[in-house]
């Protein structure tokens, strides 16, 4: 079986791509009130271009793909691309991160276009909150998206929080009791928050939410990693069966085992979330690039990969560039 490995034996199977850096959320701890300046159309990866971009690491051992943005759902068209990337050979799993605000509608659709599994970022179940926090969003829509995924059979599905110090990490038991009764579909994840450029909010750490879940539940660890379960290490509330992930990127760097790769919206192949050493595979294509060029360039760039990033909960480095861009 092809590998796709960096310098330090890391095998990359993984692949998210962001097709977009917009948003109609805009969430406090990602983008600014007013957005950002949205990167022109003419630099956006074309679904032709991603579709053969995802070929070309199809056949160099990537297995797994997540549809990122921005939100994902904004772009048009977006189905098609989903039905583009479930019908590539090699590629046998397709998920997507969304805010969820339009799944209501859209989450028969994804199943019909190939989608696999969601995860939904939800950041509070408080309606005012909630509305604060995304500035704007609507919790009661998203809260309908979630059903609506759940009927779908879009599952297991995963609920993304990201607590902020002071804003939200008075919910975790909030957060356990609305996905306490549906534990056989969904779980709950808690991803501790990254300053990009700047810190803005303080990161609660995944081991102080591990604590105070463990003095309030029965838990017991989760079941073995595999390779569907990414860097979230998880537990199990005993008394619900529910499972609970933590994703923490700063408290306990999963480097090591990174085994993903990140095709920004303009076609910048990111294989560290911490270093902008990314060169543009949407120029080598229009500069009309073949496969097998295209490829070498991939591996070249993935033995460049860095061993890990710098950053923690207080101090160390920040990462560099937007989240929209690149896509968590
Ligand atoms: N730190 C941590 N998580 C973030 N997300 C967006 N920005 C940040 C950040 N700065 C989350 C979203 C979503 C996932 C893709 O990444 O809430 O759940
Ligand atoms: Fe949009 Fe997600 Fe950023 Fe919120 S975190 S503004 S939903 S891209």
């Amino acid at each position: 079986m092809n590998q796709l490995l960096d310098s330090f034996g890391r095998a990359h199977s993984y692949l998210r791509i962001s097709v977009t850096d917009r948003c109609n959320y805009r969430c406090v701890y990602c983008m600014p009130e007013e957005g950002m300046n949205w990167a022109p159309r003419a630099e956006i990866l074309t679904y032709e271009e991603i579709g053969r971009i995802v070929g070309v690491v199809a056949k160099m051992g990537v297995s797994k793909v997540r549809i990122t943005g921005g939100e994902p759902t904004v772009r048009s068209d977006i189905l098609s691309l989903i039905a583009t990337v479930a019908a590539t050979r090699g590629i046998n799993d397709v998920a997507m991160t969304t805010n969820g605000h339009t799944l209501a509608k859209l989450a028969p659709q994804l199943v019909a276009a190939g989608l696999s599994r969601l995860n939904i970022s939800i950041d509070s179940l408080n309606r005012r909150r909630f509305a604060l926090l995304t500035r704007g969003g609507s919790l009661d829509r998203v809260l309908a998206g979630i059903r609506a995924a759940r009927d779908s059979g879009l599952t297991p599905i995963k609920l993304n929080v990201v607590m902020l110090r002071g804003h939200n990490e008075d919910e975790l038991f909030d957060f356990v009791d609305f996905c306490a009764g549906h534990a056989e579909d969904t779980q709950l994840r808690f991803i501790e928050y990254m300053p990009f450029e700047q810190r803005r909010y303080q990161t609660v750490p995944s081991d102080e939410l591990r604590q105070r879940l463990m003095a309030r539940y029965t838990t017991v660890v989760g079941p073995m990693r595999n390779q569907n379960d990414g860097p979230a290490e998880g537990i199990i509330l005993v008394e619900s069966g529910l499972h609970v992930g933590f994703i923490s990127p700063l408290s306990e760097h999963f480097c090591a085992t990174c085994n993903r790769l990140r095709l920004m919206a303009n076609g910048h192949l990111r294989t560290c979330l911490a270093h902008e050493d990314t060169p543009s595979l949407r120029d080598l294509i229009r500069y009309g690039a073949s496969d097998t060029q295209l490829s070498e360039a991939i591996q070249a760039m993935v033995l460049g990969k860095p061993i890990g990033h710098a950053c923690e909960v207080e101090g160390g480095t920040v990462f560099e560039g937007t989240m929209t861009a690149i896509g968590g």
